[in-house]
């Protein structure tokens, strides 16, 4: 199975950079050896769509619930029908902002899968939890309480490891930190779901950058990468998406 490499835009972009974004991976695409999602904020959804067609469009976040009276929410469906077929749930910067619990995040991975989107499920340590030797116990609880006991049922979801402290920050952990982690989760998952716990793809994000993304994505359960501020430039976003492994172990496929 290929690598997958996720831009997620946050709340940055515009129709300009749609278009930019639009043409680099157009002229490209076919030659790249890993499976391409782009996040845009989700007023951009549908022009993404439009304008790349066969490549993955994703949200950044949906509602649990299917309709109502939620101002300013988006719910998983409505997400479906711009042209999304993946919805990121579960970012740090969500779970901090908006003080998304696990629990939520489980109720939205029900709500994006129950629309036919791929989840992709973020985890990840805080700087004090790095430090005081807690990564591992921090990241497997919140994965444990965060996935649905069906969440490897239909062979769609990811999950995303990005320590905070290494996003946005130019830090990233070392090559052997990010081989245990993701070892880790492998293990977890694995413990949970059996056979099914081995295909789900756990990407790497935080500070992923044309510089590094072949020593990541070159690291064993590594299925690919969550890029936030590298995404933004196409030239960085394809060096990295140029940098995926045609053939890592434990990855599920893009289906769009
Ligand atoms: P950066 O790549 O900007 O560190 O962001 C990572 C991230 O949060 C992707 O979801």
């Amino acid at each position: 199975m290929r690598q997958i490499i996720i831009g997620n835009w946050k709340m940055n972009g515009s129709p300009a950079l749609v278009d930019e974004m639009a043409r680099a991976i157009y002229a490209c695409a076919a030659s790249l050896p890993c499976d391409l999602v782009l996040c845009p904020p989700a007023t951009l959804i549908a022009p993404l769509a439009q304008a790349l067609p066969g490549i993955a469009i994703g949200g950044q976040d949906c509602h649990e619930r299917e309709a109502g009276a939620h101002t300013g929410d988006i719910a998983a469906g409505m997400l479906r029908a711009a042209g999304a077929s993946h919805v990121i749930l579960g970012h740090s910067e969500r779970r901090a902002d908006h003080g998304e619990s696990d629990a939520m995040v489980r109720a939205k991975i029900g709500a994006a899968r129950a629309a036919g989107l791929t989840p992709i499920v973020c985890v990840g340590e805080d700087e004090a939890a790095r430090r005081a030797g807690d990564a591992e116990a921090v990241v497997i609880r919140q994965l444990t309480a965060s996935l649905p006991e069906d969440f490897a049922a239909n062979g769609l979801g990811m999950v995303a490891y990005e320590p905070i402290w290494a996003i946005g920050s130019g830090r990233i952990p070392s090559a052997t930190e990010i081989a245990a982690m993701h070892g880790a989760i492998r293990a977890a998952l694995r413990a949970r779901f059996g056979e099914a716990g081995a295909a789900i793809a756990i990407l790497y994000g935080g500070s992923v950058k044309p510089g590094n993304a072949a020593a990541v994505l070159a690291l064993p359960e590594v299925g690919g990468a969550l890029v936030g501020g590298a995404s933004l430039v196409p030239a960085d976003f394809l060096a990295i998406a140029g940098a995926a492994t045609a053939e890592a172990l434990g990855r599920t496929a893009v289906a769009g």
